[in-house]
């Protein structure tokens, strides 16, 4: 049961909707100006009001900012006379759920009311969510609650202080290098630097020469001495990443220094030393690549003194709602938005997707709905194909109760052969009747053609 109020000053008005709402099992108020209804505000938790845009001591929006201040998990419905489209979408910006107009159907605003208490459930929940997010302690910057990344982030905190190797083994995008800067952030090498350095993305010629340094006239090109990335992160932690793709020769030189602290510049003579605690990243069975000849069992064993495998998001499927919210509230306030919520399904949706690109597809997947959703919550139409295509609430018709036996014959038609990819034999099969029959269908609903669904 959630706590209602109505303010309107036309008693007529409100009484009606008192009677209407009743019904919906709800503990109505009532206030006839903004002032009663601040009061009511204050001596009752309401999580819903109903309120019109004009009344005697001030504006519907004045009362609202003010029912916002005192209740901030509270949502509004705003009656109007005559509302215009720029007082609706002025409305809506400014967190107000939704607009009715005076002339309303008893029906309809029920639905409207029910809509919006179930919202409001869920900004309580996302609240309590976001709550969960403050308190995050000294790996602040990773989200997660669930057994699997409380065990990563207890082994952070352990090895941190230590100078041994870590290996960190996972997928692409499950924050590989998020751990690999805890790590280092939570390390007495903190004041120094973290050198980073993607052993992929450099072509074979120049990873050594990026290692460990060049003197000048060592190669064509090599118009000057270079200090390499273990010189400059002496003191510090360099993170290697992508290490399975060091080639040969560069693994032998890579094993000395991580067993003598010792290197040469490419094209020097002199020994240089370097105190650094190395820090490596795949997203690759490096066991595997060792049983294939490709990496040197013995770098393996050097870099492999602390393990950390970080299991891909599938897997942790707890900390979703947490990270999708915690990226939800980033690209809000990154573009000036009022923090939005995420309906049922769009969650469901979340979960039960299968994530191949991890926690970095799953901030794209966020910035982009935050990018595309109108209201203040994120629906279902703005996750992406791939998502809502994998979705449990993909596969379901949902129509309201009184709808027409032509209506629930369209839906059930046109979803089916959105789901079949516009395979009208396919569709037809599923749906039990014929080919003709289906063609005959389309014809008589006037749609010509079912767009397929792009991918
Ligand atoms: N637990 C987490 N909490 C918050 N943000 C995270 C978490 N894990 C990863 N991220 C974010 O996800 C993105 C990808 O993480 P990161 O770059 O560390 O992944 P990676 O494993 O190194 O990926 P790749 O293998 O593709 O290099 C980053 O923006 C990172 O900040
Ligand atoms: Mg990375």
């Amino acid at each position: 049961m959630s706590v209602i109020l109505v303010v309107d000053d036309d008693a007529p008005t409100r009484e009606a909707l008192a009677t209407g709402l009743k019904k919906l099992g709800h503990e109505i108020y009532l206030a006839g100006t903004g002032a009663a209804a601040l009061d009511e505000v204050r001596h009752h938790p309401v999580d819903l009001a109903i309120i019109d845009l004009k009344l005697p001591d001030m504006e519907g929006t004045e009362l609202f900012g003010a029912l916002r201040i005192l209740r901030p998990e509270a949502i509004a419905i705003m009656i109007s006379g005559a509302a215009t489209v720029d007082e609706a979408v002025s409305a809506l910006k400014r967190g107000i759920y939704d607009f009715v107009t005076k002339d309303f159907r008893m029906g309809d605003l029920r639905k409207v009311v029910s809509k919006a208490l179930e919202t409001q459930q869920l900004l309580v929940e996302n609240q309590r969510l976001r709550e969960a997010l403050k308190d995050r302690g000294p790996t602040g910057r990773i989200i997660g609650r669930g057994p699997a990344i409380l065990k990563v982030l207890h082994l952070i905190s352990q090895v941190a202080p230590m100078k041994s190797t870590a290996l960190i083994e996972g997928e692409s995008g499950v924050g590989k290098e998020l751990i690999a800067e805890a790590i280092h952030y939570q390390s007495p090498r903190r004041p120094k630097p973290l050198v980073k350095i993607n052993c992929g993305a450099l072509p074979e010629g120049l990873i050594e020469s990026e290692l460990f340094g060049h003197e000048k006239g060592s190669f064509t090109g090599a118009i000057q001495q270079r200090k390499g990335r273990f010189e400059l992160a002496d003191g510090g932690t360099i993170f290697l990443d992508e290490i399975s793709e060091i080639p040969p020769a560069t693994q032998v030189k890579l094993l000395r220094v991580l067993q003598e602290g010792e290197f040469e510049r490419v094209g020097g003579t002199q020994t240089l030393k370097a105190d650094v605690r190395v820090i490596a990243a795949t997203n690759r069975d490096l066991e595997e690549e060792v049983a294939a000849g490709r990496f040197r069992k013995d770098l393996f064993y050097r870099l492999n003194v602390i393990h950390l495998v970080i299991p891909p998001l599938r897997d942790r499927v707890e900390d979703i709602p947490l990270l999708a919210l915690h990226f939800l509230d980033k690209f809000c306030l990154e573009n000036d938005r009022r923090p939005m919520g995420f309906r049922p399904e769009v969650m469901e949706a979340l979960k039960s997707y299968y994530w191949p690109g991890n926690i970095r597809e799953l901030q794209n997947v966020v910035e982009r709905a935050v990018a595309l959703c109108a209201s203040n919550m994120v629906e279902f139409e703005d996750l992406p194909d791939e998502i809502r295509r994998h979705s449990p609430a993909d596969d379901k018709i949902v129509l309201p109760v009184g709808s027409s036996m032509d209506e629930i014959e369209r839906q059930a038609i046109l979803q089916t052969l959105r789901k079949t990819g516009g395979d009208k034999e396919l569709a037809a099969r599923l749906l039990g009747i014929g080919l003709a029959t289906l063609y005959r269908r389309l014809k008589e609903m006037e749609l010509k053609d079912v767009p397929p669904e792009e991918s």
